[in-house]
């Protein structure tokens, strides 16, 4: 669009200098640097206050690009081909000549890879021209933003250019992540694709995650507001704040999806739980989710977000 012209090219070129760029994906906001360039993957882990041991997605415009990077096996090209660009991030063995560098991969023998579904992160990366590291754009443990002003208020000071767009984020949860390695296809991290329609493209149900290939971010306590949330309310007491699922607690709670739409309240989860939070409540009570389809994906944000703060190994 006319108006992001002059922000895309200076976005890029930053890029490609080394420096940090926030922009828009169909899921979330992730924090850029260039994949490639050490330095600027090691300002992301400090601007994030993210440990080292655990690996970024590299984002490319293309599935060729993917292609010089990772391993794909059969069925990594069907999952590819169905489901790029779109939130579905693979994990795959590294390729010898590939260009991302080894602190983006967490010294790891795979890649996380992603082509993501958005027109301003797809022109951005086809004028990067290189594989762009891109971790949420919050603060380690904290809620993922969703809207350009989220990210400002998360890493004030810490990112050099953030790049605004009102159709940002319309899936709502970070991509669905799968691993294809040694033969098993497991899925490493529910999100916006749903397990259901990961199968239904391998004709076949998912492997079960081996300790060796689960995603090394998969935290207990993640994704957290400041306050403790209530998790599978049937009503909220007194001074809670309130988080709705199809209108089951009533009040003045706020809804993920009156109509019960999960894909809706996937899209609103982040934004809402950052609304109730900025209220400042001890406790936010929160409905019921189904654990179908995108449920999976809220469910287990939802959890994380609930996890006692010292729940993570150290
Ligand atoms: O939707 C998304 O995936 C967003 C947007 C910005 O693309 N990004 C995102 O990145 O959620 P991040 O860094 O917050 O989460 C990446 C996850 C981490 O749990 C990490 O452990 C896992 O991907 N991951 C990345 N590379 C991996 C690898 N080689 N092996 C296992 N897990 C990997
Ligand atoms: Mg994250």
């Amino acid at each position: 669009m006319a108006e992001h012209h002059s922000d895309l090219t200076e976005a890029a070129r930053r890029l490609r200098a080394g420096d940090l760029v926030a922009f828009p994906t169909e899921t979330v906001y992730g924090l850029g640097g260039d994949a490639t360039a050490p330095e600027a993957v090691a300002r992301i882990f400090a601007a994030k206050g993210r440990p080292r041991f655990n690996p970024l997605i590299a984002h490319v415009a293309t599935p060729d690009q993917a292609r010089a990077e990772g391993r794909f096996t059969e069925e990594a090209e069907r999952l590819a081909t169905r489901f790029w660009p779109g939130p579905l991030t693979l994990v795959l063995p590294r390729l010898p000549g590939g260009a991302v560098c080894d602190l983006a991969c967490a010294g790891l023998a795979s890649v996380g890879l992603r082509v993501p579904n958005h027109p301003l992160a797809l022109a951005l990366l086809r004028e990067v021209g290189r594989p762009v590291a891109a971790p949420s754009a919050n603060r380690f443990g904290r809620l993922s933003p969703t809207r350009a002003d989220d990210v400002r208020a998360e890493l004030a000071g810490a990112v050099d250019l953030v790049l605004d767009d009102d159709r940002a984020c319309a899936i709502g949860v970070e991509s669905t992540i799968v691993g294809c390695l040694d033969g098993a296809v497991a899925l490493l991290r529910p999100g916006g694709i749903a397990r259901e329609d990961v199968e239904a493209a391998l004709g076949r149900r998912l492997d079960e995650p081996g300790t060796g290939i689960a995603a090394p971010g998969m935290l207990a306590s993640h994704y957290a507001p400041s306050a403790v949330l209530r998790l599978d309310a049937a009503a909220f007491r007194p001074g809670e704040a309130a988080l709705d699922f199809g209108g089951a607690l009533g009040g003045d709670a706020l809804d993920l999806s009156s109509a019960g739409d999960l894909r809706e309240a996937a899209a609103n989860l982040y934004r809402h739980l950052r609304a109730l939070d900025a209220g400042g409540p001890r406790v936010i009570a929160v409905a019921p989710v189904p654990h179908d389809g995108l449920g999976a994906a809220i469910n287990d944000r939802l959890r994380r977000a609930a996890a006692p703060r010292d729940a993570n190994p150290t």
